[in-house]
């Protein structure tokens, strides 16, 4: 039996102002991967919160989505389905475009990975605006599916992402503003 523990996982975040470009300040969450107890605590609250909503799969956007969302997919006996950028996944996909906190790009899955009826949870590092979790979700009912509920390690306060979706439960682990 693992020992649960509680900790503050701010010690392992790093700010980077200015990066990718000026006015942002980057949180970076590579600390907590390489740091076995930081990625454990992280893995067992978001597991938690699949638990209490219920999941039949787990869908994660590249390239952060997939550190978080596949271990606790694991966590939770169900499968991970990856969300890509265009040119990425070989079979049939369904796509939806996106805006970023600084950007727009396109996301893709394929079109079979999701069943109609089947309860899906999203999990990402990150929630700044919601637009990345907007497109998945769209995507999402488009195969019939619900989205029980979105999880985050970071959620940035100020951009106010989580209004976007306001109808289903969030989990964030930590928050800046
Ligand atoms: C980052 C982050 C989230 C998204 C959050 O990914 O990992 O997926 O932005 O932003 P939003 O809430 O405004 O949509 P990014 O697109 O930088 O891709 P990466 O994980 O491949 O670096
Ligand atoms: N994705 C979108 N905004 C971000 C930020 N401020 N830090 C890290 N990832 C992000």
């Amino acid at each position: 039996i693992r020992k649960r523990f509680s900790m503050d996982l701010k010690d392992y975040i790093e700010s980077i102002p200015g990066f990718p470009k000026e006015g942002i300040i980057f949180r970076d969450v590579t600390p907590i991967l390489q740091n076995a107890s930081a990625m454990r605590y992280c893995v067992d609250q978001l597991n938690d919160f699949v638990k209490s909503v219920g999941a039949d799969v787990v869908i994660g956007p590249e390239a952060r989505g997939f550190l978080f969302g596949v271990p606790v997919a694991l966590e939770n006996n169900v499968g991970f389905v990856p969300v890509r950028k265009p040119g990425k996944l070989p079979r049939e996909t369904v796509s939806e475009t996106y805006d970023l906190e600084y950007g727009q790009d396109e996301l893709c899955v394929h079109a079979d990975a999701i069943l109609p009826g089947q309860k899906v949870v999203i999990i990402d590092d990150l929630l700044a605006t919601g637009g990345t979790v907007e497109a998945i979700i769209k995507m999402v009912e488009r195969m019939q599916a619900s989205v029980t509920g979105v999880a985050f390690v970071i959620e940035l306060d100020d951009l106010k992402g989580r209004e976007k979706f306001k109808d289903i439960p969030v989990c964030a682990l930590t928050h800046f503003e």
